[in-house]
Order: C-alpha cells, then sequence, then structure tokens
C-alpha cells in the first residue's frame, strides 16, 4: 500500500445546493473514516456553499474542503472575486486553478501563475489543471500545449501544489485517453516540474473507471466531475482509492 495518500478531488463546477452540499459533506467525511490514512478527499463546492459544508462537518473531519477559483490579488476593488485568504476563513485548505472552463473564459497562464503565487503565500494548495484541446490531442500536440501551460509554473515551490491533468476532450464526455497516454502526460508534467509533484487525473472519472485509473503507476489522484456529486458514486471511488495497490 501506498506510503502517499491518493487525492479525490470532487469539483462540482455551478451544481447542488445547500441541503445537497450538507448531506455530502457529512456522508464522504464518514465513509472515507476508516480509508483516510490512505485517501484524502477534497471538496470543492460553489463557494457561497463552503460554510454549508463546514457547517457539516464534525470537529476533527477528515474531508477538507476547497474553491474552485480565487483573485490573483489579496484584497481590493474587484467586485464579484474572492481572494484566496477570504477562502481560507470560510475553511477551505485547497483551490482549484485554471480549470479549462475558467481557461475558456479567458484565463491566461499569467494569471494562473499570479493565482498560485497568491494561494500559497495565504496557505492554501493550488490545483493546477492542465491539459489539451480535442484538435491538439489529434495533432499529437499533447506535449506542446503541457510545455506552455507549465512553463511560468517551474519557479513554483516544489510540493507546494497539485497539478490536475485534464485533457479538455474528455470532461464530461465519457471519454478518456488510454492508460498509455494517461502515464505518458503524467510523466511528461514531472518531467517538466520534478518527480515529485503529484499529478491526478481528470475527466470523466467515475466509480466504473477509478479503480483502473488510479492504479497507474504515475496517477497520484483524480479530479472529479460529474462522478463526485453523487455521495454512492463518490463512497465508491473512494473504495477504489483506498485499495489501489502501490
Ligand atoms: P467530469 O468528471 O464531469 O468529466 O469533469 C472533470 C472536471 O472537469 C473536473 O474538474
Amino acid at each position: 500500500m501506498t506510503q502517499t495518500p491518493t487525492w479525490l478531488i470532487a469539483n462540482w463546477k455551478m451544481n447542488g445546493d445547500a441541503p445537497r452540499v450538507r448531506s455530502w459533506a457529512f456522508a464522504v467525511n464518514a465513509a472515507l473514516g476508516a480509508h483516510s490514512a490512505h485517501v484524502k478527499v477534497v471538496f470543492c463546492p460553489p463557494a457561497v456553499y463552503i460554510t454549508d459544508a463546514m457547517a457539516a462537518l464534525p470537529p476533527n473531519a477528515q474531508l477538507a474542503l476547497g474553491a474552485q477559483n480565487c483573485h490573483a490579488a489579496s484584497k481590493g476593488a474587484h467586485t464579484g472575486e474572492l481572494s484566496a485568504s477570504m477562502l481560507l476563513d470560510a475553511g477551505c485548505d485547497y483551490v482549484i486553478l485554471g480549470h479549462s472552463e475558467r481557461r475558456a473564459a479567458g484565463e491566461t497562464d499569467d494569471q494562473v501563475h499570479a493565482k498560485a503565487l497568491t494561494a500559497m503565500a495565504a496557505g492554501l494548495m493550488p490545483v493546477i489543471c492542465v491539459g489539451e484541446s480535442l484538435a491538439e490531442y489529434e495533432q499529437k500536440r499533447t506535449n506542446a500545449v503541457l510545455n506552455a501551460q507549465l512553463s511560468l509554473l517551474e519557479d513554483l515551490p516544489r510540493g507546494g501544489y497539485l497539478i490536475a491533468y485534464e485533457p479538455i476532450w474528455a470532461i464530461g464526455s465519457g471519454r478518456t485517453p488510454s492508460m498509455t497516454e494517461i502515464n505518458a502526460a503524467h510523466s511528461h508534467i514531472k518531467s517538466v516540474l520534478g518527480s515529485e509533484t503529484a499529478v491526478l487525473y481528470g475527466g470523466s472519472v467515475n466509480a466504473a473507471n477509478a479503480g483502473e485509473i488510479l492504479a497507474q503507476s504515475q496517477v497520484a489522484g483524480a479530479l472529479i466531475g460529474g462522478a463526485s456529486l453523487e455521495i454512492e458514486s463518490m463512497c465508491a471511488m473512494i473504495t477504489s482509492a483506498s485499495t489501489r495497490g502501490k
């Protein structure tokens, strides 16, 4: 059994409501119980529900909380935005940065880098998303795209962040790369950022395929969207993560 925990990060995106957030947090934390030495679960609900998730958890809960974005500035005139320290105040230890859905809305590599620095300074662990489009995948440009997305991240303190490799074409599509392709992309990321970098896979991970994906030697965990919404499938993935043999 691995010494380093397997990460399962639940990204709810813009889904859910307060009752579902509370019941999910309570139930998943309870299910995590005996597995918490081997599995680290991070719940990233919409930001307005972070305090609901906190309130549903018992003292000394194993379930960690994260946000889906933060601003690069520590404070100021940024209407509608949230700072890293506000997220920390609300109970977060993690923040997802540079998700492809945000990059599609205009977020740049520079902004992701600046946000990562601010988040780390505030005490949050960034989960930085990278990955290629379908066209780039078909043109076999995955490594070139990753190189561009990773180049600014090389100066970040090693071990202070997680990387999530999320091929855009695999997100919400039911398609995943082959295990060979996942291992190759993760190896490439580690060759750029350092072999100690924890690289999670994201894109159509579910209860049926989590076991195989998490068993890959280069995969440190999973960033899960749709399949994380249901308590039952999340708990099944926790079981898969706890039994992966490496
Ligand atoms: P799905 O698991 O729904 O494909 O989403 C992946 C994702 O974007 C997680 O951040």
